[in-house]
């Protein structure tokens, strides 16, 4: 709903985003990791015991992310994905962990999980079967929540295979008010636009007011074609998806893949830069038990996540594309401003790239500092609208700056 806001003379309509799921969570964009990009559906225990779904790849990362910074980081959900279960649910209708992969069960997990100061989440699917064939939800909506509460799981990643699409929002919706049911706080992470965008256009203000953060696109791979498919989809559908993101609710073009195989470096700055820009969970699907100091250096910048986390809380925007560039740009609190500069042509070396030609770059006037992140931390100094400031941007790589405006002529902080 629409507030008047009377200021002096002025009368303005402040418009904010449809309301959020009323959870208290996800206020901030959600950040842990989340196994699937890395470790898919690999149940083969016997030969690859460090590696399979099992207690233990959970337990190794939440001792990880203590010991190594990422907790501290801000990293803090455990997450599974598919291929946990048993394919068959108990004599009660109950899901059940995989008893020889998950010997101690998913409520001994959440507690260990749990005493390292961090906390767990879960998967299951709105349909008949997960995406691999696991027992689905369809049916079990009340119970499965009530498991899920019972095991103390604080996140929930519900997906939608197998399932009618037109049931799709009823489902989703219903599993909502059941966790809700549950009295305890699960944070609830959806993919119902995604698989209902090949039918219509899905309502993004019932689906803000249902789930804390939902998939719209494609699965995330671990290469650079697949991270510039994800932002050429956002940036076409901007305009019916950003406005709906804020506290509590959020957009989610799937996992982080730093730290694994298929991206350069300046390709995983990239991707570390865009996803804080759009104000993304950022859920790291890598083996953190063995990452390169610079990927790990890259995924832990204080000032990147300061950008992701920023408490305005408003997803920002591809504003131009131009000369083999893309720029995009997040207001941040405080009227600052984040701006990215992706260059996109894959061959030669470094481009400059000229600030001025920035949209976002009015904030300048009539002076302001400028701050570069990414690919290095450098102060600019002041500049203004004028100024003939070029950022140098690495081929598949983008130069990430912060803005603030600074005090006027006349010495007012703006
Ligand atoms: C779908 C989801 C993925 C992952 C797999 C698991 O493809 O979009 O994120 O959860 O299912 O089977």
């Amino acid at each position: 709903m629409c507030r008047a806001v009377f200021l002096l003379a002025l009368t303005v309509l402040v418009c904010p985003a449809a309301e959020a799921l009323d959870n208290g969570l996800a206020l901030k964009p959600t950040m842990g990791w989340l196994h699937w990009e890395r470790f898919m559906c690999n149940t083969d225990c016997y030969k690859d015991p460090n590696n399979c779904i099992s207690e233990r790849l959970y337990m190794q990362m939440a001792d990880v992310m203590v010991k190594e910074g990422w907790k501290e980081a801000g990293y803090e959900y455990v997450c599974i994905d598919d291929c946990w279960p048993s394919h068959q649910r108990d004599a009660k209708g109950r899901l059940q962990a995989d008893p020889k992969r998950f010997p101690g069960g998913i409520k001994k997990l959440a507690d260990y999980v749990h005493s390292k100061g961090l906390k767990l989440g879960i998967y299951a699917d709105v349909g008949k079967n997960t995406c691999a064939g696991y027992p689905g939800s369809l049916g079990y909506y009340e119970t499965d929540a009530q498991t899920f509460a019972d095991w103390d799981v604080d996140l929930l990643k519900f997906d939608g295979c197998y399932m009618d699409w037109k049931l799709l929002g009823e489902g989703y919706m219903n599993m909502s008010r059941a966790l809700n049911k549950t009295g305890r706080s699960i944070l609830y992470s959806c993919e119902w636009p995604l698989y209902e965008w090949s039918h219509k256009q899905p309502d993004y203000k019932a689906i803000r007011e249902t789930c804390n953060h939902w998939r719209n696109f494609d699965d995330v791979y671990d290469s650079w074609s697949s991270i510039k498919s994800i932002l050429d989809w956002t940036a076409s559908h901007q305009d019916i998806i950003a406005p709906s993101a804020g506290p509590g609710g959020w957009n989610d073009p799937d996992m982080l893949v730093i730290g694994n195989f298929g991206l350069s470096h300046d390709q995983q700055e990239s991707q570390m830069a865009l996803w804080a820009i759009m104000a993304a969970p950022l859920l790291v699907s890598n083996d953190l038990r063995d990452i390169c100091p610079r990927s790990k250096k890259l995924l832990q910048n204080t000032d990147i996540i300061a950008i992701s986390q920023d408490p305005l809380g408003k997803q920002g925007q591809c504003t131009i594309k131009v000369d083999s560039f893309e720029v995009w740009e997040r207001p941040l609190s405080k009227k600052r401003l984040a701006i990215a500069v992706l260059n996109t042509q894959e061959f030669g070396g470094p481009r400059g790239f000229f600030m001025r030609a920035a949209p976002g770059w009015k904030i300048c006037d009539p002076q302001c500092n400028v701050t570069q992140i990414l690919p290095q931390y450098k102060e600019l100094g002041v500049q203004t609208p004028h100024t003939k400031l070029v950022v140098s941007v690495n081929p598949s790589g983008t130069t990430l700056l912060t803005v603030t405006p600074t005090s006027d002529y006349a010495g007012l902080i703006l």
